[in-house]
C-alpha cells in the first residue's frame, strides 16, 4: 500500500488516543524544544505531527512561528479542528517529508517524533536528509525521536529502523553535530513500553544552502 494511503486509513479508522504513539503531551519534545530554542520567535516545524498535541502546547507557550507537516490530510484537519481559532496561527502542510517543498521557509528547529524511523529505504533517508539540509537554517537544530536500539521492530504494521546516535550520525553526515541524546520509555495506550531515542543536532553554520 502507498505510504499516504496507509496513514489515511490509520487516521480514518482509529481515534487519536488509541494509536500506539499517543501521549497526552509530548513532554520530552517540549522540554528539549524550549531548551534548544528559548526564543518564542523561533521557527519550529513538527514533521509528521499527525494528531499530536505538540502544536497546541507550543502555541500555549507562545511560540509565534509554528508549522506542522503530515502526509495525512485527515490528521491535519483533525488537529486544525481541535485548535479552533488558534489554527490560523499555524503553517499547515500536507505532503511527504521526503519530497516536500517548503518554498522559501527556513526553520530554526525541525522536530520529528516517530517518522524518520519508518524510512527503511536508503534513497528515502537520503531524500529526508536533503530536506533537512535545505530547510533547516545554518546553525539551526534537529530534534529527532526514533525507536532506540531496544525499541520495537514494527509500528502501525510497518517495518521500522532502530537507531543509536552513531547510526543516525552515519545517516545525517558531517554537517550535523550530535549535541546530546537520551533514551526514553513511551507507555502505549495498550500498556506496553517502547524505547525511544531522543537526539538533538546542530546543523553546521557553514553548511552550503542546497
Ligand atoms: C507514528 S506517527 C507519530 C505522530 C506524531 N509525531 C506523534 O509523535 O504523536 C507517524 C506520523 O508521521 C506521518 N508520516 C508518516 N510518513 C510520513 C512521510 N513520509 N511524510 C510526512 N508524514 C509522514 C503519519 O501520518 C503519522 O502522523
Amino acid at each position: 500500500m502507498h505510504t499516504a494511503d496507509h496513514w489515511e486509513n490509520v487516521y480514518l479508522s482509529k481515534s487519536f488516543d488509541t494509536v500506539s504513539w499517543y501521549a497526552p503531551h509530548l513532554a520530552e519534545s517540549l522540554r528539549l524544544i524550549e531548551q534548544l530554542c528559548p526564543s518564542k520567535a523561533a521557527a519550529v516545524v513538527d514533521i509528521g505531527g499527525g494528531e499530536s498535541t505538540l502544536v497546541d502546547d507550543l502555541l500555549n507557550r507562545e511560540y509565534l512561528d509554528v508549522s506542522v507537516l503530515d502526509i495525512s490530510g485527515t490528521a491535519i484537519e483533525f488537529t486544525k479542528r481541535r485548535l479552533g481559532t488558534k489554527a490560523g496561527a499555524v503553517g499547515w502542510h500536507v505532503g511527504d517529508v521526503t519530497t516536500y517543498d517548503f518554498g522559501a521557509k527556513r526553520f530554526d528547529l525541525w522536530h520529528d517524533r516517530a517518522v524518520f524511523h519508518f524510512l527503511t529505504h536508503l534513497a528515502a533517508r537520503q531524500a529526508y536528509v536533503d530536506r533537512l539540509r535545505r530547510f533547516v537554517k545554518p546553525g539551526g537544530f534537529v530534534l529527532m525521536a526514533t525507536f532506540g536500539p531496544s525499541g520495537p521492530l514494527k509500528c502501525s504494521g510497518l517495518d521500522v529502523v532502530r537507531y543509536d546516535g552513531q547510526k543516525l550520525q552515519q545517516e545525517f553526515g558531517e554537517d550535523f553535530e550530535l549535541l546530546g541524546s537520551e533514551l526514553s520509555l513511551h507507555h502505549t495506550p495498550s500498556g506496553t513500553d517502547q524505547q525511544f531515542l531522543y537526539s538533538w543536532w546542530r546543523v553546521s553554520p557553514e553548511k552550503a544552502e542546497l
